[in-house]
């Protein structure tokens, strides 16, 4: 299923197109199937629904580990590097990986879950994490993986969405120099979750936690327990999944307060991230990839987990961040490892360039062979100190499109063989048919046009659902243009036909390469007792890509604004995290609101932007004058 030439590239692309069901039956033939399946594909756009590998049977994990035990069970499948740069790096060997997965698959089985069973993971980055997201998918329970980085209304509002009967988490977790203490996290989330009945912990810090007898579990006593109850802990049969039941949720913020429980299923994600990892990467056996992305996100999902380890790959796991102990951190650990194709967000290479070239300068980086860039639009300069200064401009850089509800990677570069172009996420790959519309819907053909970035037909991994509420995977993804899948993008094809995406064009927020719900922000701030209402926009930001601008109103006249604007500060991280936290708060009397009472964002966005001169007509807000008031207080 390699490519390996752009000829070869054109000729794929075309058969993707010409015969879909084909091209992904003969990918597909190449993993192991409990029973073939018997129809390739089924699909209706308007309902939405899309059936991949109709009634095949299947274990991904039998596909991520089993398969690759004869030939290459002593291979390295996972390398852990710690936050501290003194604590012993940790590997595991597809064999071993392939125990511990079994191992951790009987813990969960003795603690009551099962196949459907939702089960909630709130981890910090360790090898434990990987394991328990391979043993949920070995007993067919369906994952669902909370970032750390979310407190616990957030955490709360996940487990509950998705009735998780299951949590598993740490005691605490080390990120750079803190240590955040999650399983308290978790106790406060559950005060509003009967639905959870176990709760496995980790010991990781060390931290003192409080355990509630009958419903904590340590992860090791009930590893060490299986000893005495079973002759074989390490083996665990692969329950007999169909290729539509699904494999995990995964949250996305959307322009309501409430995020989206994204739904993959089984196989579909497991050949489309597999093609896309051995294709985009050019992975060769034996190199070591290195994914930077927290399990938390579709990146790490993807592309730490399941593309490689399908592919038989050496997937590296990093706990920490990239300034600890200092900006080198990055290139030591590839130096360290070896590490061949190193796949990160522009954030981080934004935030390490500025810290200067000292902390490049001690590292050879010569293992490099692929970079790759993920999240958000990567810019020019960027682009160039990457390829320059990392890659020494030896090595491919590739810009890869995608989103959460593809799971998979849809616009990029293949490694080496498609032309690059800096900011360009080039072109689609097999499978992918992108369209651009106007915002009445009308395709619009040729090169050299700007619009919205549709996809007109399914590839294997498509969002299935919203878990819960179909209607609104409807509304949010396929509703707007008629059979279309609509990306919330926006993007440009150039005269080469290359894929540029300008950015999100609905009320989400990439802040740091991570996706925030305007609506979801604002409702963390509403809940500081003397925020009556508040309106949140974007602002280009140098390093996060994107800022958050909060334009909040009091209740009563409060003389100590700083201190207001902290406690909004403090309100946002805890209830929905520190990533949410607002670069700049302007308290204000009236927002602009039509007649209708409709906050007027493109105002907000506008001022916030700084285009104060281009304000657009304002003549049918219901107050005018407050666009004044707010352009006078500006921060
Ligand atoms: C943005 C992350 C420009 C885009 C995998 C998309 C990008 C959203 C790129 C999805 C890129 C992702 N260039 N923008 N290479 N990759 N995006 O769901 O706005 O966290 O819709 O998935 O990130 O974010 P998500």
């Amino acid at each position: 299923m390699r490519i390996s030439s752009i000829e070869d590239y054109n000729s794929q692309y075309k058969k993707s197109v010409e015969q879909p069901e084909e091209f992904w039956a003969d990918i597909a033939t190449e993993f192991t199937w409990k029973k073939k399946w018997d129809k390739t594909l089924e699909w209706n756009f308007e309902t939405p629904d899309v059936k991949w590998f109709l009634n095949g049977k299947l274990n991904i994990t039998e596909n991520c580990l089993d398969r690759h035990l004869k030939e290459n069970g002593n291979k390295t499948a996972l390398i852990w590097e710690a936050n501290d740069v003194n604590e012993k790096s940790r590997t595991f060997t597809y064999k071993e990986l392939h125990a511990e997965v079994c191992r951790f698959a009987n813990v969960l089985k003795n603690n009551g879950a099962k196949k459907g069973d939702r089960i909630c993971i709130y981890m910090p980055m360790v090898p434990e994490l990987a394991i328990a997201v391979l043993a949920c998918a070995r007993i067919g329970a369906i994952h669902s993986v909370v970032f750390g980085g979310f407190s616990f209304s957030s955490l709360a509002d996940r487990i509950h969405d998705a009735d998780c009967s299951l949590v598993i988490t740490s005691d605490g977790a080390y990120r750079g120099a803190k240590d955040i203490p999650l399983k308290s996290v978790v106790d406060e989330a559950l005060l509003n979750c009967p639905s959870v009945k176990k709760v496995i912990v980790l010991k990781r810090t060390g931290i003192e936690i409080k355990m509630q007898n009958g419903k904590d579990v340590w992860w090791h006593q009930a590893s060490a327990e299986l000893s005495l109850a079973m002759e074989n802990p390490d083996e665990c049969p692969a329950e007999e999944m169909d290729s539509e039941d699904k494999l995990f949720i995964l949250y996305t913020s959307g322009s309501t307060g409430k995020p989206k429980g994204v739904v993959h299923t089984t196989a579909g994600y497991m050949v489309y991230t597999a093609y896309t990892f051995q294709n985009v990467f050019q992975y060769k056996p034996g190199e070591v990839f290195w994914c930077t992305a927290d399990v938390g996100w579709i990146t790490g999902h993807s592309y730490l987990i399941y593309g490689p380890l399908l592919s038989g790959a050496t997937t590296l796991m990093f706990e920490g961040i990239p300034t600890y102990p200092d900006a080198g951190r990055f290139w030591s650990v590839i130096d360290k490892h070896k590490v061949n194709i190193f796949y990160t967000a522009p954030t981080a290479i934004r935030s390490l360039m500025a810290m200067g070239l000292d902390f490049v300068k001690p590292y050879k980086l010569d293992s490099l062979r692929i970079l790759g860039s993920v999240g958000e639009p990567i810019n020019e300069e960027a682009w160039h100190w990457y390829h320059e200064h990392i890659g020494k401009n030896n090595c491919p850089v590739v810009d890869t499109w995608w989103q959460t509800e593809t799971a998979g990677i849809m616009i990029s570069p293949l490694a080496g063989i498609t032309k690059t172009k800096p900011g360009f996420a080039t072109l689609p790959l097999p499978g992918v048919q992108p369209v651009l519309v106007d915002e009445k819907g009308n395709e619009l053909t040729g090169n050299n046009v700007e619009g919205r970035l549709c996809i007109k037909f399914p590839w294997p991994s498509i969002i299935r659902t919203t878990y819960g509420n179909h209607e609104r995977c409807k509304e949010a993804y396929f509703s707007h243009y008629k059979n279309l899948y609509f990306t919330g993008d926006g993007c440009r094809r150039d005269e080469d036909g290359y894929y540029r995406i300008t950015g999100r064009v609905d009320d989400v927020i990439k802040v740091s390469g991570h996706l925030l719900g305007t609506a979801e922000i604002e409702n963390a701030i509403n809940e500081h007792a003397d925020i009556v209402e508040s309106a949140v926009v974007g602002f280009p930001h140098d390093i996060k890509g994107w800022g958050i601008y909060a334009f909040v109103i009091c209740d009563h006249k409060r003389d100590d604004k700083e201190k207001l604007k902290k406690e909004i500060v403090e309100t946002v991280t805890k209830f929905m995290g520190p990533i949410a936290k607002p670069d700049k708060i302007q308290i204000v009397s009236g927002l602009p609101k039509t007649r209708s009472g409709k906050i007027m964002r493109r105002i907000l966005r506008k001022i916030a932007e700084g285009e104060i001169n281009n304000l657009g007509d304002t003549s049918t807000l219901l107050d005018p004058a407050v666009v004044d008031e707010i352009l006078r207080g500006k921060v």
